[in-house]
């Protein structure tokens, strides 16, 4: 070993294909209402009691915010924590953990609203394209907010937030929630037009109105905030995560099985139950709960990403692994981000046939991948590449799996359940201690 280099322990999954999923498993909150509610609790001077928050790395660092913001954070129960304010709350979230995740940026509206000064650096998150925030911050302009982008910092200051007149340039989830936890505290009423229509929108909004504020047509295109003084204490459940539903619905098809999924809300998984059947897999809805059953080989779809209730990116991924395996030729068409096909390289590497042309991929199915060791370079990637490994003759070895701990809750021990040969390994690694710094 030369002098510079470090030698340190990461994990990787292994998972060995061939495994048919089969049976019953219980869908988590969705990360991505969750990060939003977490924020929005710092809107409250008063108690909130939040169930159903997965244990995934992008709850930690939210809740690791709220405690250095100066909240108080308690656990009561394995998916439950009590957010409580503390004697005073800072409007500067730390640098350090702002930057790893996007969510942080919800920060930006909830403190806003509550002490009219906030600094948050710019946000993280997965690396599918360039993600500007000019809609938040033109959001936040109509509310008589000065915004500067200064030494890698958002930094927002009101000394009267006013409610105002918004109209999206495009659907967004973030800038729509963030807005709008700005606006649950201005002066009067905000309209936001071409708000987007994602179940999170509606799940923040009913906190919102939970804990006394005053938010109406979310899950419309037009939602009026009429702003509060003060917010009251409330207990409140995070809607299941329909990404991670999806994902397993997805793994259940390509690996041949039978498997029914609870604790999940069937309409919002209409998209991809649609792909499914089209495919020709039986999709089984009942009001809670939603079962895929494999039929064999899938024919080829094509698919179109779009804002709600279209197909949704974060699963255009994991949908390729499954379709990669088709019989006949998809095409992928990816209209939310402009860099979010990078797993296709990685799934051509376990045998499949992809062709990427910028946001058109086009996919030739092959009868079966290949095991092999590959990267997931984002979240879900790594779900993509669990579900080709489920599917896979041989091992395949996911590194990378960081990605994947940030959004899906022990992923590796609930496909254990349902009869997935996959397990987490440790191994070494050696890096220069310059490129550890950087
Ligand atoms: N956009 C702008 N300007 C803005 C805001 C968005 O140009 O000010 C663009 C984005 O670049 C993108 C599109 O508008 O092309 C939609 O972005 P949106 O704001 O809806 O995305 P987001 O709020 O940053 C959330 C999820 C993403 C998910 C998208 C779309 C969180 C924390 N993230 O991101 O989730 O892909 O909505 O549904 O809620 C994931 O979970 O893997 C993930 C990436």
């Amino acid at each position: 070993m030369k002098e510079t280099e470090v030698i340190f322990s990461m994990e990787r999954i292994v998972v060995q294909g061939g495994n048919p999923l089969k049976g019953c498993l219980r869908i988590n909150g969705a990360k991505n209402s969750a990060v939003a509610l977490l924020a929005a609790s710092a809107l409250t001077d008063a108690e909130v009691v939040l169930d159903n928050l997965p244990e995934i790395s992008d709850v930690n660092v939210m809740l690791e915010i709220l405690k250095a913001i100066g909240m108080n954070v308690t656990r009561l129960g394995q998916f439950e924590w009590r957010i409580a304010a503390g004697k005073q709350l800072s409007g500067q979230t730390p640098e350090n953990l702002a930057v790893k995740l996007r969510a942080s940026y919800y920060f930006l509206g909830s403190l806003l609203a509550k002490k009219g000064k906030v600094n948050v650096a710019l946000p993280g998150g997965c690396k599918i394209g360039s993600r500007p925030i000019d809609q938040h911050l033109k959001g936040f302009q109509a509310l008589n907010v000065a915004c500067l982008l200064e030494d890698g910092q958002v930094k927002l200051s009101t000394d009267h937030l006013q409610g105002g007149h918004i109209f999206f340039d495009m659907s967004t989830v973030g800038a729509t929630i963030n807005v709008m936890l700005a606006a649950s505290m201005a002066e009067g009423t905000t309209i936001m037009e071409n708000a987007a229509l994602e179940p999170e929108v509606i799940d923040i909004a009913n906190f919102i109105n939970a804990m006394g504020g005053k938010v109406k047509g979310a899950g419309t295109e037009t939602i009026r905030v009429t702003g509060v003084k003060y917010f009251g204490s409330c207990t409140y459940s995070c809607i299941p995560d329909r990404i991670e539903a999806g994902t397993f619905m997805l793994a259940a098809a390509a690996s041949g099985g039978d498997v029914t999924l609870t604790n999940v809300i069937p309409e919002h998984l209409e998209a991809v139950t649609a792909k499914l059947r089209e495919s020709g897999m039986e999709v089984i809805p009942t009001l809670d709960s939603i079962r895929v059953k494999s039929t064999g080989r899938p024919k080829a779809v094509n698919i179109k990403t779009l804002p709600h209730p279209g197909f949704p990116t974060d699963l255009q991924a994991p949908a390729m692994a499954f379709f990669g395996l088709a019989e006949g030729s998809s095409v992928f068409n990816e209209t939310i981000y402009e860099s979010r096909f990078g797993h296709a390289e990685e799934l051509n590497q376990m045998g499949a046939n992809i062709k990427v042309d910028g946001q058109t991929a086009i996919v030739q199915g092959v009868k079966r991948y290949r095991g092999s060791f590959v990267t997931a370079a984002n979240l879900r990637a790594g779900a993509c590449l669990i579900i080709a490994g489920l599917a896979a003759e041989g091992t395949t070895t996911i590194s990378g799996i960081e990605h994947i701990d940030r959004g899906y809750d022990r992923i590796v021990e609930r496909l254990q359940t349902i009869g997935a040969d996959i397990k987490r390994q440790e191994f070494f690694s050696n890096m220069s201690a310059e490129t550890i710094q950087n």
